[in-house]
């Protein structure tokens, strides 16, 4: 149920679409109508939220997460700073509370500045790479197991995820290319030390990322630098134009490995979260 809400004159400016991430997990995305300067009221804004927050608990969710948007240098910094106001104040009432944050940051991928940055790298780049394709060397049962233990200590994932589930939903996105060759493995003196996954929206040329990680036994010798940067340079083989991605703020190793490639962040958002009473 996503939920539209205008100014006071009248005119849409937000809409509210929650979705799963999880069985138990749901996440509202606030989508703020571009060219919309104007607000909704804060009722308005509270009713929706408890709308949304109402319909979770029926549904036995047992936690709601949201992002404030605190820096977009795309949009207007007064107007930025009023629409975060406004949300923290809904949520606070709400009893979300503020849990770390986001930052997003951007490169055009045919810039000097990523290729200055890329070329060492790649030049020292110690791995042996496989893909899922096209020999198809790499099996997904392998490419799961290196995911899982790339991730481990990512303040944003758990020991327990399933990786094989998230790489198959990874896969099956259909707003990005599910190349296999996106997909890869670096072996280190026969052990799998590093995952990368790099997706591209054949449209808009926007790559991510999806997914990577160094191995616990293998970090802190400069392999995350090299790993990103094959992240990096498979955005460009496999088509992309852009380059957005972005970590937890308490991701301190993953932040170095941007700060590295010399970009300030371009957008920034807080995580709020609701824990819901998970016996209701
Ligand atoms: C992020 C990750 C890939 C970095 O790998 P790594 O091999 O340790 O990276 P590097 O050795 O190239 O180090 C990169 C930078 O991070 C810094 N760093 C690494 N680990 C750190 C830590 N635990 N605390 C503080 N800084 C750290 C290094 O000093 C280096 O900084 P510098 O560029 O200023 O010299 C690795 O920590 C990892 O796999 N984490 C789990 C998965 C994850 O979080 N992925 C990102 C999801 S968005």
């Amino acid at each position: 149920m996503s939920l539209s809400l205008t100014d006071a004159t009248g005119a849409p400016c937000l809409t509210l679409v929650p979705f799963a991430v999880s069985d138990r997990e749901r996440a509202v995305q606030l989508r703020w109508l571009d060219g919309a300067t104007a607000l909704p009221s804060p009722a308005a804004l509270a009713n929706a939220l408890h709308a949304i927050v109402t319909d979770a608990r029926a549904s036995h969710i047992y936690l709601i997460e949201t992002r404030v948007v605190t820096h977009d240098a795309d949009r207007d910094a007064a107007l930025t700073t009023s629409r975060a106001s406004l949300t923290r104040a809904a949520l606070t009432a709400l009893g979300f509370v503020h849990d770390g944050g986001r930052d997003e940051f951007r490169l055009a991928l045919d810039s000097d500045a990523v290729t200055a940055w890329l070329t060492p790298l790649v030049a020292r780049d110690p791995f042996h790479w496989s893909a899922l394709a096209p020999a198809g060397e790499l099996t997904f049962e392998r490419a799961a197991r290196a995911m899982h233990d790339a991730s481990l200590g990512d303040p944003a994932s758990s020991p327990d995820e399933d990786a094989a589930a998230a790489l198959r939903e990874f896969l099956a996105d259909a707003s990005f290319t599910n190349d296999p060759m996106g997909v890869q493995v670096g072996t280190l003196d026969g052990v799998d030390a590093a995952f990368v996954m790099t997706q591209v929206n054949p449209s808009t040329g926007w790559s991510r990322i999806t997914y990577l990680g160094v191995a616990p036994t293998h970090r802190r010798r400069g392999l995350g630098a090299v790993a990103h940067a094959r992240g990096v340079a498979l955005a460009r083989t496999l088509g992309g134009r852009l380059y957005i991605g972005g970590t937890s703020t308490a991701n301190t190793p993953m932040r170095a490995l941007f700060r590295r490639l010399g970009a300030a962040p371009f957008r920034a958002m807080e995580r709020w979260a609701l824990a819901l009473d998970s016996t209701a």
